[in-house]
């Protein structure tokens, strides 16, 4: 795992949009796994930036992104399709039809997990897979279990992230209590991952989960084991890792 430490959110937007757009550069037909959430908003309009320079073309990338809430409609103006139509589809030259989240609104949960790993099954591979960290660990919906759960299924949210994504909502209340999220084997086959870590919010969880152990309890701590994972976070998140390496770059076992 290769951690990059940066100074601040604008820097980390502006590293993980480079990293994104060199692939598409260098891919032009690349899959992308895509993230919701605050901390990619800064990747998201940086991309949109590069786009609208010329520097990058979107016209033949594909995404499918990690989750989305049980119940919204894809039109719901909390639901994560609507997110990414706001914040980067209708923005760039993505074709619409090469874009997929899990469908909130089918109402058989097990049909619609069966046919987002169907979706994710059509690509050869995701070639860079986006992560945000959850305050309890979690990355797509993958909370804290007992267990990895291999593929698509659908959660129960836990009551942090409950409140924390409640900062999106008029209400508490309206926070939908179910998701549909990509499991962590399918995240784990992405050529390359790359996670941003952004405030001090999320100082103690990174700490978990980039000195501690291997362990379902912090789901984003699978990552250790993947041969092919960046993590960028600023200084205010990396705060509780004194025990790390201060260089801008360093690499953990
Ligand atoms: P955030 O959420 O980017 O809004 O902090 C991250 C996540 O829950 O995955």
């Amino acid at each position: 795992m290769r951690v990059i430490r940066v100074s601040d959110y604008e820097e980390l937007s502006l590293r993980s949009a480079d990293l994104i757009a060199s692939l598409i550069i260098l891919k032009p037909d690349c899959v992308l796994g895509l993230a919701t959430g605050g901390t990619p908003l800064g990747t998201y309009r940086d991309l949109i930036r590069l786009y609208r320079e010329g520097r990058i073309d979107f016209s033949q990338v594909s995404s499918v992104n990690l989750d989305e809430y049980r119940g919204l409609k894809p039109n719901d103006p909390h639901s994560y399709r609507y997110f990414m139509d706001q914040n980067l589809f209708q923005n760039i030259n993505i074709d619409p039809a090469h874009t997929f989240v899990p469908d909130g609104c089918e109402s058989d949960p097990a049909s619609a997990c069966s046919k987002y790993d169907a979706i994710i099954d059509r690509f050869p591979l995701i070639d860079l897979q986006l992560l945000g960290l959850g305050g309890d660990g979690h990355i797509g919906f993958n909370e804290p279990s007992d267990c990895f759960i291999r593929r698509t299924h659908c959660v129960t949210l836990k009551e942090e992230t409950i409140r924390a994504n409640s900062r999106f909502f008029q209400d508490k209340a309206e926070v939908p209590h179910q998701a549909y999220t990509m499991g962590i084997a399918d995240i784990m086959k992405a050529s390359r991952i790359l996670m941003i870590v952004s405030g001090s919010s999320k100082a103690a969880i990174l700490r978990q989960v980039l000195e501690g152990p291997v362990t379902p309890a912090v789901p984003a701590s699978v990552l250790h084991l993947h041969r092919n994972c960046t993590v960028i976070a600023d200084e205010d998140a990396l705060q509780c890792c004194d025990r790390l390496c201060k260089d801008s770059q360093f690499i953990l076992p």
